[in-house]
Formats: structure tokens, C-alpha cells, sequence
């Protein structure tokens, strides 16, 4: 039995006064789109005749996601980061500043106020003898090719289970995270260990969603950047390392081509040397184009909620 209903005038009245548009107070952009969001909502199950069983186990899946703190996974898992990103380049398109590296999505896991040091820095703590030793480099540059000096290289990426520190208690304060200042010709270099690639948990909320959908909940060997210069557009990326399972077809959506590097192994690093990192190493290199920009706004990373973080808006 299929009814419809939603255009009577108890519905209109009912979403109405959900809204609070019969109200003084409150906020109106926030009334308009809640008036939106539940409309559709009534629209669906309308349209797709869901039964109260359907919709009763829909609200309660919400509250797990929330309980198991999955929700800021199971949004870049439904492709929210990435259309955010797609607004985001069009809008930059739209204001003349394209060009530079490619951003992409930052994830959930960032944590605020890494251990800052100068041109190199060792990101792991040395307990995981059995880990690929990799000597990560670059150079930061502008759109002509100008290296850029003092720029902020602030990396972070998992441990050889695909668990990063901080949410993975086991591992040492600010593990495998590392702020870099760029030196006098842009580079930077840092001596750590291979990340693994991880999935959702399998038990949790997200994968079961993405079960119903035909989906693996996987991502590939991946390392986070921010890299940010007064004068510059704030960059928030991450490369992917080439040859994973998972390389191009990340759960998360986060792929880009310009952003796939391969990891070369080598018998001695010459970067690498100037930093003491001697023998057979796994080079992973990663030069960075900032944007110039004069928009202060646009010269930090946009507020969003992040461990650690406490001047955040
Ligand atoms: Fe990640």
C-alpha cells in the first residue's frame, strides 16, 4: 500500500512547526534548514513507503554511531569530506586560486600541538623494531617555483597496525606525529616507519552500514599534511602510497593522482645522511606548491573540532 501524504496540509503545518516557524526566537538559518533536512526526510519515507521498523532502526543506528563515536567516520565513509573538498576547489576556482597541491581530506584524527623542530625530525618513538624504516622528504615551494622558507610541515600518519597515537593509548605522546619548519631552500625531511592502511572496526556502526551498501570499509597506506605559510593558502592533504590494495579505491575517498607516491627503497638516503639516517631506508618523497594568497582566512585551517586543539572557534 503506497499513500501519499505529504503534500496535505498537516504535513506542511506539522514540518512547520517542527522548524519552530511559528517561533520569535531561535536561529533562522538553522530553522530553514532543519525545516529542509526533515522534509526530505518525510519525503523518503514517503517515496520509499519505509516501514516503522525501517525507520525505528534507522534512529537507533544514529544513536550507536554517536555512541561508538563513529560519526566523523562514517561522513568522509558517505563521501561528505570529499564533496566538501569539491566545494572548496570550486570555490577557489571561482576566486582565481587554483594551482599548488592538491587538497584532500583531513580526517578525524588529527591531534593539535605536535612537537616542532627544525628541517628534521624523527616521527617514531623507535619501540617498533620490526617496522620499515622510511625517510620521508620534500621541498615546499610557491606556484613559481620559489622555495619557501619557514613553512610549517605538519605531518601525521598510523603505526604499522594502522592505529595512530592518542586515540591508540598504547602508543607513546605524539608518536608518529611531527611539525616540521621548512629551511632555508623549503625542505624538510623525516625519519619514520611505514604506515599501515586501516579499516572501520568491523564491528562498529560505519561497516555495517557500508556492508549494506557492497562496500570494504579500507583505507590505503596514507600520510596527513598540513603545510601552512603566512602569505599562503593553507594546505590540507595527503599522499597515498602507491602499490597498496587500496591505493584507488579508498572507503574514505581521499585519492587523488597527483597524491599517489611511490616509496623507493634505497641502500643509503642522501637526504637521509644529512640527518644521520643511515643504510637501506624506504624514500617517500613529497614536494609541496602553495598557493600565495593575501585572505588571512584562508592562510589558516578552518575551525573544526580537534584533539588537543584549544584555540579553536
Ligand atoms: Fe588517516
Amino acid at each position: 500500500m503506497t499513500v501519499k501524504t505529504m503534500q496535505t496540509a498537516d504535513v506542511k503545518e506539522l514540518l512547520e512547526k517542527v522548524a519552530g516557524f511559528d517561533q520569535d526566537g531561535g536561529n533562522q538559518r538553522m530553522k530553514k534548514i532543519v525545516h529542509r533536512v526533515m522534509h526530505d526526510i518525510f519525503q523518503i519515507v514517503e517515496d520509499f513507503d519505509v516501514t516503522p521498523e525501517e525507520f525505528w532502526s534507522a534512529v537507533y543506528y544514529v544513536g550507536e554511531l554517536g555512541a561508538n563515536g563513529e560519526a566523523a567516520l562514517l561522513a568522509p565513509g558517505l563521501g561528505m569530506d570529499r564533496y566538501l573538498d569539491i566545494r572548496q576547489d570550486a570555490e577557489d576556482e571561482q576566486a582565481g586560486l587554483t594551482g599548488g597541491t592538491p587538497r584532500t581530506i583531513e580526517g578525524p584524527l588529527y591531534v593539535a600541538g605536535a612537537p616542532i623542530s627544525d628541517g628534521f625530525a624523527r616521527m617514531d618513538d623507535g619501540s617498533d623494531n620490526d617496522a620499515e624504516v622510511i625517510l620521508i622528504k620534500g621541498q615546499v615551494t610557491d606556484e613559481n617555483g620559489e622555495p619557501l622558507a619557514n613553512a610549517i610541515v605538519d605531518i601525521w600518519h598510523a603505526d604499522t597496525n594502522g592505529a595512530y597515537s592518542y586515540f591508540d593509548q598504547s602508543q607513546s605522546e605524539y608518536n608518529l606525529r611531527r611539525r616540521i619548519k621548512t629551511d632555508g631552500e623549503g625542505r624538510y625531511a623525516a625519519q619514520s616507519i611505514m604506515p599501515s592502511g586501516y579499516g572501520c572496526p568491523p564491528e562498529g556502526s560505519t561497516q555495517q552500514l557500508l556492508d549494506q551498501l557492497g562496500r570494504h570499509g579500507q583505507r590505503p597506506a596514507h600520510i596527513h599534511y598540513f603545510v601552512s605559510k603566512p602569505g599562503h593558502k593553507h594546505l590540507t592533504t595527503q599522499i597515498n602510497i602507491a602499490g597498496d590494495e587500496y591505493t584507488y579505491s579508498d572507503f574514505a575517498f581521499a585519492t587523488r593522482e597527483e597524491l599517489v607516491v611511490v616509496a623507493n627503497k634505497v641502500d643509503q638516503s642522501e637526504v637521509g645522511a644529512q640527518h644521520g639516517v643511515t643504510g637501506p631506508v624506504t624514500e617517500v618523497e613529497f614536494n609541496v606548491t602553495l598557493v600565495a594568497t593575501d585572505k588571512p582566512e584562508l592562510q589558516e585551517r578552518h575551525a573544526r573540532q580537534r584533539a588537543l586543539e584549544t584555540d579553536a572557534a
